[in-house]
């Protein structure tokens, strides 16, 4: 089996290398290749990689290349970790919509249609090459903004499933809390990328007992501490919103927050450097502790899983992905991608079915179902007036003035990446 990571450079990579390393027996990689233009980062991280492998006896052999055309070729998955404008650009992302009174995130609000603009059509046309040199390949994205990026995929006819690390993350906390198996936890997981709620915490599959209540009993100060959001907000819901609901529910109190300290890309970029540092020491052979600091806990599991099951091999029957709809959330369109539990094997990813969604989250949704539809077109088509109506349409925007100033920044601090711009 030939796996390809397009992003193979980052830094991350070496949490997906201990996991192919780790989980061989669910997925047998024989070829990994790591691709990536930035050439020097490549060295450090692959040579790594290879430590990693050697270390834990994995035989697979690890290429590193900046050649996107031999990299897919061939390729059985085709994993896509990039990140258009590095960390630079998730800095700016970060900063001018605080200028606005608005929330600076890489993936929600005016920030996350900025990565949108410019990370679309650079994933199409990778997609595109996939394609070319494999119809049959599977593409698994984990480049943000996840939701936008999958609905670009698929609407482009891809076979392609999207991938997040915040379920898999939150089933392995509840896991800990409940002194139970992780894979034993079932999550009712429904929403959007990056705007979900846990509606139940079932014990051994999806039909099992739900326990949401007694963990919300017993460890509900624990679970509002990791969310940083108040504990009686938690019990007034009944469900456990993602931590990227706070930029929803406290979206006053974070602009006030970041206005106050660095940016977490800056922060990032630090820890960056510190880790290539590492990389590049001959007797480092697994990952570093440092690297837990990310954002991309587990996000290796969650990847050896998904694509375990997509190529027909191991894999857990049920996972939480980014698909479509197709009915299953009846209040949005079937072509919106969703994110969910899903029964994933060869053919793709099947929905579970969702019980009725409580308008209190359902509203939240179908705004940010319809803003991510105007991102998409903003993303294909261009044009200061579709940035400036996603932007209307985003919940956390909303009035026109906030939308013009934003569209503004937006444009001149992403001109370089923007071709119509
Ligand atoms: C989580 C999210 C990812 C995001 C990451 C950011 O893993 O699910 O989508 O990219 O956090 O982590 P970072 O360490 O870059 O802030
Ligand atoms: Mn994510």
């Amino acid at each position: 089996m030939k796996l390809t990571v397009v992003g193979g450079g980052s830094t991350y990579t070496p949490e997906l290398v201990d996991g192919f390393a780790r989980l061989r027996d669910t997925l047998p990689v024989e070829e990994l290749v790591l691709v990536d233009p930035a050439a020097d980062r490549l060295e450090l991280v692959g040579g790594l990689a290879r430590r990693i492998f050697a270390k834990q006896g994995h035989d697979g052999r690890i290429v590193t290349t900046s050649d996107l055309e031999a990299a897919v070729d061939g390729a059985d998955a085709v994993l896509l970790q990039l990140r258009v404008g590095g960390q630079a650009a998730r800095e700016q992302d970060e900063t001018w919509p605080l200028e606005c009174g608005c929330v600076g995130q890489e993936t929600t609000g005016a920030g996350g249609l900025a990565k949108a603009l410019r990370t679309v059509p650079v994933v199409l046309d990778i997609a595109e090459r996939v394609r070319r040199a494999n119809p049959d390949a599977w593409i698994v994205d984990f480049t943000n903004p996840v939701g936008i990026v999958t609905r670009a995929l698929l609407q482009a006819g891809h076979r392609a499933v999207g991938l997040c690390n915040v379920a898999i993350g939150l089933q392995r906390k509840f896991a800990a809390l409940l002194g139970v198996a992780p894979a034993d936890v079932h999550l009712d997981h429904v929403g959007l990328n990056h705007l979900t709620w846990e509606t139940g915490v079932r014990l051994g599959g999806p039909e099992g007992e739900d326990v949401l209540p007694r963990l919300l009993t017993e460890h509900g100060d624990a679970v509002a501490a990791d969310l940083r959001l108040p504990r009686p907000l938690l019990d007034r819901l009944g469900v456990v919103p993602s931590y990227y609901l706070r930029y929803y529910y406290a979206h006053d109190e974070v602009v006030d927050e970041l206005r106050t300290k660095p940016s977490r890309a800056a922060e990032v970029a630090e820890m960056e450097r510190r880790l290539l540092r590492m990389y590049g020491d001959p007797a480092l052979d697994e990952k570093p502790a440092l690297l837990a600091k990310r954002g991309g806990a587990y996000y290796s599991e969650a990847a050896v899983d998904l694509a375990a099951a997509l190529l027909g091999g191991a894999g857990s029957p049920y996972q939480v992905v980014n698909t479509r709809n197709r009915g299953t959330l009846p209040f949005l369109p079937d072509d919106a991608v969703i994110e969910v539990p899903a029964a994933v094997g060869a053919k793709g990813a099947v929905p579970l079915p969702v019980p009725a969604v409580d308008p209190l989250y359902a509203g939240l949704m179908a705004s940010v179902t319809a803003y991510e539809d105007l991102a998409l077109q903003a993303a294909l088509r261009g044009g200061r007036e579709r940035v400036f109506r996603a932007l209307l349409a985003h919940p956390l925007v909303g009035q026109y003035a906030y939308a013009e100033q934003l569209t503004d920044r937006l444009i001149a601090h992403n001109r370089e990446h923007l071709a119509w711009a």
